[in-house]
């Protein structure tokens, strides 16, 4: 049973019983249902309340239920409401704290409803790529207008129910009791007849026409490859353009052809991917957590003062820690620099400002950041360093403190090796810029305990980051992944390809930015290490020469004005440049083979499967958890495009079969020693499966 009915004289309360947020799955939809006819059937009730108990009214749908049968078994979340709205007794929702979905659907097939100040009012289905299928795009433009109804319906935002006053009877002082409140309400209406009904009303508008042409074209604009917000605005067109009935089937049939899209199937991958990742075999969500109060950064550079500002904004003051003032001052610059242009934007006021920047401590003495919780470590990256670094860390911090490094490709097992708490130590991975970036992998070292884990988790939700967890090796999963791209791209470069074709295809495909115009923001100096230390460790790794022959040009990118495109003084726009064709054309020359025309599709297939081909083999080695994790990595922190649900789950809608055919033609092609598919990759294609559904 996950709703109760209970009898308050003469008024009947059903109320959700479905925790976290009354999902309204089948149990509570049949209860629910039980419960409205046992109250007309019951000649001492004259009105019934419907509310919820717990942290919401309803949150909606069941998320357990998606893509399963019992979605569709009756009672539907159709049967609910009609049974509702056919209620010959008066029926009154109680609203509080979170109205959203099908609840919020609910309520408008309800005669009345009533709320407390503060309740999230939400119709959130086109964050899944969806529209409320439930009348929805009916009623709610019959209750609160055209421009309102549209607004939340294309945006999926929350709207506070004091905010939304034509939407309720009653809007209640937010100290009163609410079951008791609505009971006074619904015995107050018991005998008005006829009862009122939202589907009666007209959508209000001066000039709907004129409304709805101007929305089609700012909602076309603003959706990007999703068709969602637009057959939004469709369905809620038919609120003033058919008969009721006509326009509930018209949504039927459009939330039908919606949820069988490829961009929805995407976005509802990734919302459960996010909530997957949360979860970590053997730390379960009761593991005990650390308290995290106060931090500690080593280092304020690129990272540390980012990584100092995501703790800020959270709230959690930090110290930051540098080896010289010279550089501590010009770190605690930056950060104050980063923060007066966020004001300059209007999106932090300047009281918001000295807040966060009271939070930002500096010191130069190991024993002021001896009391923090939680240290992240953001030096250079050489091994010596960091390890002089945790042997300091190791020497003053206070038992129980959680060391955490930034590091991109060392080994945290290593630099946990040099303290004597190497249970305390794990990786934090940020992305640059880390007071922005969504991505936070979390790296286990091998004697990382569970409670670090469990609180580097928690604290990532802090931090409103993603936290995923990855095992030690070189890249852990994302810059793993990535060295096979941009290996690829260079690759394209020697086959006859220009910097600007590949970025083209692949941005054209979705990518926020090509391979050339990231490494141009990121440093092409960096890769230029990497491989230096690569051609020592595995010199049988091969590389296009191109990267390493714009960086012998002093082209590192961006930052000194130059990389793969030229950069005018202040500006970030990517301009083609004369001298980088050149040094690809005599390198090309050199190489002894023609250049051969390339067209988007190779270039896409080239960079994705190579992604793909590496995340095959990330997860066979139980670096990655699960291949929505992956996808997560790259949804957050790397770019790819949203809509197609990153790139393990991409490679399940094209078909793993003609994946591992494509990577069987690159690796008979001129660069076939980087294609090895993965024997992961080959067994599922095999088996028929995706890596989604291992
Ligand atoms: P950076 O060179 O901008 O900053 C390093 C800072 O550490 C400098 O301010 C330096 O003065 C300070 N430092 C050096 N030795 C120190 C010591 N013994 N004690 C205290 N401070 C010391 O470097 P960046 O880019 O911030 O990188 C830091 C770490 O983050 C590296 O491990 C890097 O691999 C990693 N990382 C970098 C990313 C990026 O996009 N730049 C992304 C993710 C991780």
């Amino acid at each position: 049973m996950s709703a109760d009915y209970a009898l308050y004289g003469e008024i009947a309360v059903i109320t959700f019983n479905n925790p976290p947020v009354n999902g309204l799955g089948l149990a509570t939809r049949t209860a629910a249902v039980d419960g409205l006819r046992r109250a007309q059937e019951d000649p001492r009730v004259k009105a019934i309340v419907i509310t919820g108990a717990g942290k919401a009214f309803s949150g909606g749908a069941d998320i357990r239920e998606f893509n399963s049968p019992k979605a569709l078994t009756e009672p539907t979340l159709h049967t609910l409401i009609r049974t509702a709205e056919e209620s010959a007794k008066p029926v009154v929702a109680a609203i509080h704290s979170v109205c959203m979905g099908g609840g919020l659907e609910l309520s408008l097939g309800c005669h009345y409803r009533v709320t407390l100040p503060g309740a999230q009012v939400a119709l959130p289905e086109v964050k899944l790529g969806l529209l409320p299928g439930a009348g929805g795009t009916q009623r709610l433009p019959r209750a609160l207008g055209l421009e309102t109804a549209l607004d939340m319906i294309v945006s999926g935002n929350p709207v506070p129910s004091e905010k939304l006053p034509a939407l309720f009877d009653e809007v209640f002082g937010a100290d009163v009791d609410l079951v008791p409140a609505a009971v006074a309400f619904a015995a107050k209406i018991a005998d008005v007849r006829p009862l009122p009904k939202v589907r009666d009303r007209q959508a209000a508008h001066a000039d709907p026409a004129a409304f709805l042409q101007d929305a089609r074209g700012r909602v076309a604009a603003a959706a990007g490859p999703f068709p969602a917000p637009l057959e939004c605005v469709e369905t809620v067109a038919a609120a003033v353009t058919m008969p009721f009935e006509a326009g509930l089937a018209f949504e039927r049939e459009r939330f039908m052809h919606l949820i069988g899209t490829p961009e929805s199937k995407a976005l509802r991958h990734a919302f459960f991917a996010e909530r997957e990742a949360a979860k970590v075999p053997g730390v379960p969500a009761d593991t005990p957590r650390r308290p995290i109060e106060r931090a500690a950064v080593v280092g304020a550079g690129t990272m540390g003062g980012g990584i100092a500002m995501a703790f800020a904004n959270a709230g959690i003051p930090v110290t930051v820690l540098e080896s010289t003032q010279e550089a501590l001052d010009r770190g605690l610059a930056a950060i104050r620099a980063s923060y007066e242009g966020t004001v300059r934007k209007g999106r932090l006021t300047p009281e918001q400002l000295a807040r966060r920047i009271a939070l930002i401590g500096g010191t130069l003495r190991y024993e002021e950041i001896a009391l923090a919780d939680i240290v992240v470590e953001a030096v250079f990256e050489q091994a010596d360093v960091k390890e002089a670094v945790f042997r300091q860390l190791d020497a003053v911090m206070k038992p129980g403190a959680i060391l955490a490094t930034n590091t991109s490709t060392l080994d945290v097992d290593r630099i946990a090796a040099v303290t004597r708490r190497p249970q305390d130590v794990v990786g934090t991975h940020f992305f640059s810029p880390a007071q922005v970036m969504k991505l936070l992998e979390i790296v286990r070292g091998r004697a990382t305990g569970n409670d670090v884990l469990a609180t580097v988790l928690a604290l990532a939700k802090k931090l409103k980051k993603t936290g995923v967890v990855a095992g030690v090796c070189d890249g852990f999963i994302g810059n793993r992944m990535i060295e096979q791209y941009v290996r690829q791209a260079g690759f394209l470069l020697n086959e006859g390809c220009t910097p600007a074709q590949v970025d083209g295809a692949i941005e054209r495909f979705g990518f926020a930015m090509g391979p050339f115009r990231m490494s141009d923001l990121a440093g092409n100096d960096i890769g230029w290490a990497i491989r230096k230390r690569r051609a020592v460790e595995r010199p049988e790794i091969t590389y296009s020469r191109t990267a390493d022959l714009l960086c012998e040009l002093g082209r590192f990118g961006q930052k000194t004005g130059a990389g793969w495109y030229d950069y005018r003084p202040g500006d970030r726009t990517a301009h083609p440049s004369a001298e980088v064709d050149a040094m690809i054309a005599a390198h090309v020359h050199g190489l002894g083979h023609a250049p051969r025309v390339i067209g988007d599709a190779e270039v896409v297939e080239r960079l994705v499967y190579a992604l793909v081909n590496e995340g095959a083999r990330i997860l066979e080695e139980g670096i990655a958890l699960r291949a929505s994790d992956i996808d997560m990595v790259y949804l957050t922190g790397y770019g790819f495009p949203l809509f197609r649900g990153g790139p393990m789950f991409y490679a399940d809608t094209v078909g793993l079969p003609a994946v591992l055919a494509a990577i069987g033609r690159f690796a008979a092609g001129p660069h076939g020693e980087a294609w090895q598919p993965a024997p992961l990759l080959a067994r599922l294609a095999a088996e028929g499966r995706g890596f989604n559904d291992r």
